[in-house]
């Protein structure tokens, strides 16, 4: 895995031939459409859980989780009622169970898997509007999110029918952490404007910098204009499971809701995410109903039928993976490495600062630091176009994928470095590419500038 590249796209050649292949009337060897499969399609695509992969939220899928994603498969529970899949749905409740516990939830708490983290958010979103509104006041309600939130709340709040005037976007401050001040405002004025403020989402570890919310003030806030706070944790949930780290979310414990991709930094394959809350019984409250046909397959006490909590009838067991990974592994483990991830970054950081003509532009927060190539003398834009082209060069060479995003209008370079097998000379390494990278880019683009 090491010595293989990051990225590789499919090239024209392999498009077309893939295209022309069609669908045969009568079958082929398996071995041969195996042996296409591996050469033309697995070949060809991003390597995410490669050590040197920075870039989106990478995706260190452990073996295990794939031992537990072809158990799963082989055997194919379906997952929807306790009827067809009592052992597996007994395992998704204590799998939910222990992570609900690591998120300090009280007993009353509950939760499913879904299969990431945009259907978790709109999974809990929409539950969240049911318990805070009367189907009346709908029209009127508003729903409030930092500049810096995940697209795929956005996403929910669209499906669930949410009109732009009834999503407030707030500002974030200068850490880009929503800024607490101006959500007070908005929901004040909402108020007085006739409107139905009923829910806050904050993130726990966003995707841009890793930064978390003001999660206790943010908290008080819902509580005292009673709305429903959720916490967008898809990434940086899984800080609650290190030990050392595990503070920095002590306050998630007060979120209504909380989504937490194991597919993220819980080292699973796809497609595996948790929503849970800190009351079961709005996920059921909002998504059981008593279709005659499934009467037969009713829950007992203690029993869970899962299509009766959230938006999937069939669904594979999702928490079986994740339930090997952790017996197998132990809890230690993960917590080891889940803290590893995070010293990596502050080590990533440290690097970075002692670098001449490099500035970090956001520290590291979890896992993610976001930095810039910034020599004097070359103006702003000048020097976004060179960090574009560098992450570029990078990708081309393969041996780490660095990416960029937009942050504050300028183009920043960013690593999450979450696998726990990333050492601290990959990342030596990769800065000492892009750094030569970018001096040599430099002369190219700006042959004048000494
Ligand atoms: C904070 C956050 N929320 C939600 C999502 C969406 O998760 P998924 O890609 O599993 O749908 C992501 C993905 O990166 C994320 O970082």
């Amino acid at each position: 895995m090491r010595d293989q590249k990051t990225v590789t796209i499919a090239d024209d050649t392999v498009i077309q031939k893939l295209r022309k292949m069609g669908f045969p009337r009568q079958g082929r060897p398996l071995d041969n459409v195996v042996g296409e499969m591996l050469e033309d399609v697995c070949t060809n695509q991003a390597l995410l859980q490669h050590p040197r992969f920075f870039a989106f939220v990478p995706s260190p899928a452990s073996p295990l989780s794939w031992v537990g994603d072809v158990l799963t498969d082989a055997y194919n529970p379906h997952g929807g009622t306790w009827m067809e899949s009592s052992a597996a749905s007994c395992l998704e409740q204590e799998t939910i169970q222990w992570l609900c516990q690591q998120a300090g939830y009280p007993q009353t708490a509950g939760g499913l898997f879904v299969s990431g983290g945009s259907i978790a958010n709109l999974t809990a979103l929409a539950a969240a509007r049911h318990a805070m509104l009367t189907e009346t006041e709908y029209s009127s309600g508003v729903a409030y999110l930092s500049e810096q939130a995940h697209f795929s709340i956005l996403k929910a709040l669209r499906i669930m029918g949410l009109t732009k005037e009834q999503i407030h976007m707030i500002p974030c401050d200068d850490s880009l952490r929503m800024d607490v001040l101006q959500l007070e405002q908005a929901i004040l004025q909402d108020k007085k404007a006739g409107k139905k403020p009923f829910l806050v989402v904050a993130t726990a570890g966003t995707t841009n910098t890793g930064c978390i919310d003001p999660l206790s003030r943010i908290a008080d806030i819902c509580q005292i204009h009673r709305l429903w706070f959720h916490v967008d944790g898809a990434y940086g949930a899984s800080a609650l499971v290190s030990k050392k780290y595990r503070h920095l979310l002590e306050d998630v414990a007060r979120a209504d809701s909380l989504v937490w991709d194991a597919h993220k930094w819980l080292f699973q394959t796809y497609a595996c995410s948790t929503v849970l809350f800190r009351d079961r019984k709005h996920l059921a409250g909002f998504y059981s109903s008593d279709p005659e046909y499934l009467r037969d397959a009713a829950a007992e006490n203690g029993e869970i039928n899962y299509w009766e909590w959230g938006i999937e009838l069939t669904r594979p067991a999702r928490s079986l993976k994740l339930w090997l990974t952790l017996q197998t592994l132990g809890t230690d483990q993960i917590s080891d490495m889940v803290t590893h991830g995070i010293d990596l970054a502050q080590q990533t950081e440290s690097m970075l600062r002692n670098q001449p003509e490099w500035e970090v532009v956001t520290p590291a927060q979890l896992a993610i630091v976001n930095f810039r190539y910034a020599p004097q003398g070359l103006s702003p834009q000048q020097q976004d176009e060179l960090n574009t082209a560098i992450s570029q060069r990078m990708m081309e060479d393969g041996f780490a994928c660095v990416l960029t995003t937009q942050l504050k209008g300028r183009t920043v370079l960013r690593i999450c470095s979450i696998h726990p097998e990333t050492t601290e000379d990959d990342i030596r390494h990769t800065i000492q590419r892009m750094d030569q990278y970018a001096r040599a880019l430099k002369k190219e683009r700006v042959p004048n500038f000494s």
